[in-house]
């Protein structure tokens, strides 16, 4: 019998017939950034959680085997709920492989210095978007009493005496807020949180949090603050919808002047996308509390964006939306505050005929009236979901590889988009 293929030699790849508009009705799944930070706080507590909504994607996998990798035991009850019991939790060293693999299982520090008294977890390593340090978690920890040592690529961190205290963030780090919030909910004191990150993910876990025991004020504003408790209790949850996979599919229905119906969308959350829609000429329609429906009758007009922190253009749809920029009857320019480099897609959406200058933290795309398919392929989640799209508007066949990474944050993209349409199979060579 042959010998199986390790995953790097089966070649696997979206191929796309573009230039059909998508038509019809598609529903959003869980939220990835919700998902992973409320799996890492079922740690907080002894007792079992039942966690509902969890999209199934390899990013899910990554942190329930990190979850194991500590002793916890995972039981998955359905396609999208999960079981965890950590009263098994026992190792405080999350493996170097899974860390590297994807940077949110950082996420376990906290908790396990909570539970555990300490943690000795590897340096996330850069990725795709830029160096992305862990400064900012570090620096929270010690402002609650944690000693923070580095030693060969590994952090170690104990808990002297864990206390509140007042934290300062330089940035409004999403994980740097849902570390800090993690271990202050275990600390029976008062805990502020100055320069928080706003997103609606940080909300839902601030939710989870509060209905685990703790005290949590302020959640989505720059300023919480948490009173905890010793021993939190284990729960029941239904994660929230992914507002990124939402915001993916109205650019999808834009790109390709088509008429798609978005359930499960919480439109308020996403009303910088919405509003950036309109102004290039699509037409969002809210249906009902949480359906909208995105038409797009010409060719996209040009508009300037600038990713920032919640409740700005969020950084997770610039690249989505540079491929429909690229379409534009103009020129556009496109900021990116929030990562050092996060441009990748740029070269592989030149290599389709699009016209892109980088300078610098900026994107000058001069709209072009068609693009060509052709072989491309993604260097993280976003850039590949926005190679996709990019794909489903141009002339031709595109075959977009580096499924993997589109694959650790969308669940099951090419079924849904064909089923709005789309000529998009995964073939696996
Ligand atoms: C979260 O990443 C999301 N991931 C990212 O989504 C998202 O792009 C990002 O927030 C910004 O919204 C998850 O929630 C799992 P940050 P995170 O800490 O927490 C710098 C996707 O596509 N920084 O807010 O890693 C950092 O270098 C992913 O779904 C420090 O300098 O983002 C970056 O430039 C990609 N020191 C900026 O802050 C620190 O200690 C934003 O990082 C931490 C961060």
């Amino acid at each position: 019998m042959e010998e199986p293929k390790s995953q790097s030699e089966v070649k696997e790849y979206f191929r796309i017939v573009g230039m059909r508009p998508l038509v019809g009705n598609v529903t959003v799944g869980g939220s990835k950034n919700a998902a992973l930070p409320i799996l890492a706080a079922t740690l907080l507590s002894d007792e079992p959680s039942l966690i509902h909504n969890v999209p199934d994607l390899l990013d899910v996998q990554t942190m329930v085997m990190v979850l194991e990798s500590l002793g916890v035991q995972v039981e998955r009850v359905g396609r999208h709920s999960y079981r965890i019991m950590p009263a098994t939790l026992s190792g405080s060293e999350p493996p170097y492989e899974l860390i590297r693999k994807m940077r949110a299982s950082f996420l376990v520090t906290g908790p396990l210095i909570s539970r555990l008294g300490r943690a000795q977890v590897p340096l996330p390593g850069g990725c795709a978007i830029g160096s992305r340090p862990i400064d900012l978690h570090l620096k929270g920890f010690t402002h609650l009493g944690v000693r923070v040592s580095m030693r060969s690529g590994y952090i170690e961190a104990w808990a002297e005496r864990l206390q509140g205290g007042e934290v300062y963030f330089d940035f409004p780090s999403v994980g740097a807020t849902e570390n800090v919030m993690m271990l202050a909910a275990t600390i029976e004191d008062e805990t502020i949180i100055a320069n928080a990150a706003r997103e609606p993910e940080v909300v839902d876990l601030a939710r989870f949090l509060t209905l685990m025991g703790a005290s949590i004020e302020g959640a989505g504003t720059d300023t919480v603050v948490v009173r905890g408790r010793k021993n939190l209790k284990g729960c029941e949850y239904t994660i929230m919808n992914d507002r990124i996979e939402a915001g993916t599919f109205c650019v999808a229905a834009a790109i390709t002047r088509g008429d798609v119906v978005v359930q499960g969308i919480e439109v308020s959350l996403l009303r910088s996308v919405v509003t950036k829609l309109e102004e290039v000429g699509a037409k969002v329609e809210r249906m009902a509390e949480d359906v909208v429906r995105v038409t797009m009758p010409c060719r996209p007009k040009p508009t300037n964006i600038k990713t920032m922190p919640y409740p700005g253009f969020p950084t997770d749809m610039q690249a989505q939306f540079m491929s429909l920029l690229c379409l534009a009857e103009g020129v556009s320019v496109i900021t990116e505050t929030v990562f050092e480099s996060r441009f990748a897609h740029v070269g592989e959406l030149e290599r389709m005929g699009a016209k892109i200058q980088v300078e610098g933290r900026s994107a000058v795309v001069v709209g072009v009236e068609k693009l060509n398919g052709t072989q491309v392929t993604a260097t993280d989640l976003r850039a590949g979901a926005a190679l996709v799209l990019a794909g489903l508007a141009a002339e031709g066949v595109t075959e977009v590889y580096g499924v993997r990474h589109i694959d650790r944050g969308y669940e099951d993209l090419e079924v849904k988009l064909r089923s709005l349409g789309a000529s998009i199979e995964r073939v696996r060579e």
